[in-house]
């Protein structure tokens, strides 16, 4: 039987503290401060949109970089958000943030409008990340945003989760009704483990273990600000 790496304990261990402390950043807390009303979650659901676009170019570009094992695991990461999962009856996660949409007023027509500057300018970093950074790197900061999602992983839960109670409590819309927030809080469990499973056999190395901390690290500093930057939009909205 394969030896367990004990890399790995020590990445899960650093990188839900990573996870878990973003929660006491300035931009995370102005983010979960602002009360939601229906024009700030239109806001925020149709950015996040882009955002969701922007994931499925950042995994291509990572899987394109990747050894064969590693273009295994984000392609079965990647059907379930491309395509959905037929079995338990789940669209496609662009279908799914469109159908949260249309529980707070919006048309489909209204998901073509170009994203806001601050989502232009997170998704070109996210995606020179992906496209330039080695492998390992690049991978790391794609699967710390499902990290620092996970709601086995975040004490309180991720931004899904915490959305989500904020849509229930603030627009009165439950929790069923919202499409994307559910499938979220339950997929990013599985999702974040993803890193370790990939870390068991190619995390061996002090360079492995900084190359994965180091993308990790850049990865969820980039999401950081756009949370910061989508916080301050939405303040302006009623
Ligand atoms: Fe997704
Ligand atoms: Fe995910």
């Amino acid at each position: 039987m394969a030896q367990k790496n004990p890399q790995v304990a020590r990445l899960f261990k650093d990188l839900s503290k990573l996870g878990n402390d973003a929660f006491k950043s300035r931009e995370y807390k102005y983010f979960l401060s602002i009360p939601l009303t229906r024009k700030r979650a239109a806001y925020y659901i149709f950015e996040r949109s882009y955002f969701h676009l922007n994931r499925r170019s950042c995994w291509a570009q990572v899987s394109a970089g990747a050894p064969f094992d590693i273009k295994q695991h984000i392609w079965h990461h990647e059907e379930e958000e491309l395509v959905g999962d037929k079995v338990r009856g789940v669209d496609n996660h662009w279908v799914l943030g469109m159908k949260e949409g249309a529980v707070v007023g919006m048309k489909p027509a209204d998901f073509k409008k170009p994203p806001s500057d601050g989502t232009r300018i997170c998704t070109s970093a996210w995606s020179h990340l992906a496209e330039h950074a080695p492998w390992l790197e690049a991978i790391s900061a794609s699967c710390m945003l499902e990290i620092a999602n996970s709601d086995g992983i975040i004490k309180g839960g991720g931004i899904a989760a915490r959305v989500g109670r904020k849509m229930a409590r603030d627009l009165n819309i439950p929790l069923k009704q919202q499409a994307s927030n559910k499938e979220h809080m339950e997929v990013d469990i599985v999702h974040a483990n993803m890193l370790f499973e990939v870390a068991q056999k190619h995390v061996i190395s002090k360079e492995d273990y900084a190359a994965a901390t180091s993308g990790a690290e850049n990865g969820l500093a980039i999401y950081r600000t756009w949370l910061g930057l989508m916080a301050h939009d939405m303040e302006g909205l009623r």
